[in-house]
């Protein structure tokens, strides 16, 4: 990013993209993460000047170019390369982290036994980054912005998320089926802050991403 950019000098972390809990050597569980919203607001910050550090989950697209990329697969990892990675200005939580890892994962292979019995997986609830981050005693970040994914009463669910979770900012967005916004181009957010709710046109995950980005810039 440029030297002489608002957000030069600062450090962002940058989370994105889905985490995947193994349930053996070979199988996951998932989400349908794509990890572009989150990618384009790593990009958008490094274009105000910030040092970025991305921390992903294995996503469909690629990582930006000028970020510190640090890949992880589990909730567990992403937690811990979070930690390493502080401390840091800003911290804006984008990644889709499974709300459960399998607790019995398998070292082996897990095999059919021929008798019809079949695995059963136990789930742990895995560590809440966001909620983590943003209730630090210690080098908390001086804004910390989470993400909402909501079907229904997206300002009273994601302004109750942010209360619960203690994060500065929310970007909250409908996700319900008929909006297509899951796994396509564009979104339609709002910005749930201490001074209530701002409602976003529809634009490009782009654009999104450089408004979020405008606005961090003008808060720090
Ligand atoms: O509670 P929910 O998963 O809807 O919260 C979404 C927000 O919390 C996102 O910003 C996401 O990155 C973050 N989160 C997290 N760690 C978790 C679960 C969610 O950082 N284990």
């Amino acid at each position: 990013g440029p030297v002489n950019g608002p957000l030069s000098g600062r450090h962002v972390i940058v989370t994105s993209g889905p985490t995947h809990e193994p349930i053996d050597p070979v199988r996951y569980i998932a989400n349908r993460s794509s990890g572009a919203q989150g990618t384009a607001v790593a990009a958008a910050l490094r274009d105000l000047g910030a040092r970025v550090s991305f921390v992903t989950g294995p996503a469909d697209v690629p990582a930006p170019a000028g970020v510190e990329v640090i890949r992880v697969q589990t909730a567990a990892e992403m937690r811990q390369a979070v930690e390493k990675a502080l401390p840091a200005d800003i911290a804006v939580m984008a990644a889709a982290v499974a709300d459960w890892r399998v607790a019995n994962a398998s070292d082996r292979k897990i095999k059919k036994d021929g008798k019809g019995n079949l695995p059963v997986l136990e789930f742990a609830e895995n560590p809440d980054i966001l909620a983590w981050v943003s209730q630090l005693s210690e080098g908390r970040p001086e804004l910390v912005v989470g993400f909402a994914a909501e079907t229904n009463d997206v300002v009273g669910n994601a302004t109750a998320k942010r209360a619960r979770k203690g994060a500065d900012w929310i970007v909250a967005n409908d996700v319900s089926p008929a909006t297509g916004i899951m796994g396509g181009t564009e979104n339609a957010i709002t910005l749930i802050t201490a001074d209530g709710s701002e409602i976003w046109p529809r634009m490009p995950k782009e654009q999104v991403a450089q408004r979020l980005a405008d606005r961090i810039a003008r808060a720090m």
